[in-house]
């Protein structure tokens, strides 16, 4: 029986577990170093090095690959952990930034990145909490 792209997880058409340490790996840093992140940058702590991990094991799971995140954190109920960082439309639209130049840098441009860049963004627009 042949698989589909519709079959396949969005883990596995990037490239697995590589690809999202070198995402997150160039996300973390986009964050650091891109001017207009500055804010987002400082909602999070002086060390990136947890959040790093807690993130990739996140995207592993969302995007299909083995459940890394939930065994330890619990349901992610993602929105309600945001709460306490003021995200509005700004800080979306810098998150996102640093979150497409990974994409870019790492991914590169095809159909499985494309469809994960899409999935981020709808949740990065649900992760907004003030006007
Ligand atoms: C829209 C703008 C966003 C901002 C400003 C933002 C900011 C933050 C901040 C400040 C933290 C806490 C970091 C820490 O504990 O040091 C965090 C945690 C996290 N964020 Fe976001 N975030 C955004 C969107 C997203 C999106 C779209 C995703 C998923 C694709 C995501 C996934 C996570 C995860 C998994 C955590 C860790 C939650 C946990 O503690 O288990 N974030 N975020």
């Amino acid at each position: 029986m042949s698989e589909t792209a519709a079959e396949i997880s969005i883990y596995d058409r990037i490239g697995g577990e590589n690809a999202l340490d070198r995402l997150v790996a160039a996300f973390y840093d986009n964050m650091d170093a891109l001017p207009h992140a500055a804010d987002v940058r400082e909602m999070h702590g002086p060390e990136l090095t947890e959040i790093r991990k807690v993130f990739k094991n996140y995207l592993t799971e969302w995007t299909g690959g083995p459940a890394l995140y939930s065994p330890v954190k619990g349901h992610p109920r993602l929105r309600q952990r945001h709460m306490p960082f003021p995200i509005d439309n700004g800080a979306r639209d810098a998150w996102m930034a640093c979150m497409t130049k990974a994409l870019d840098e790492t991914l590169g441009d095809t159909p499985a990145r494309r469809e994960l860049e899409g999935n981020i963004a709808k949740l990065a627009d649900w992760m907004r909490n003030r006007a």
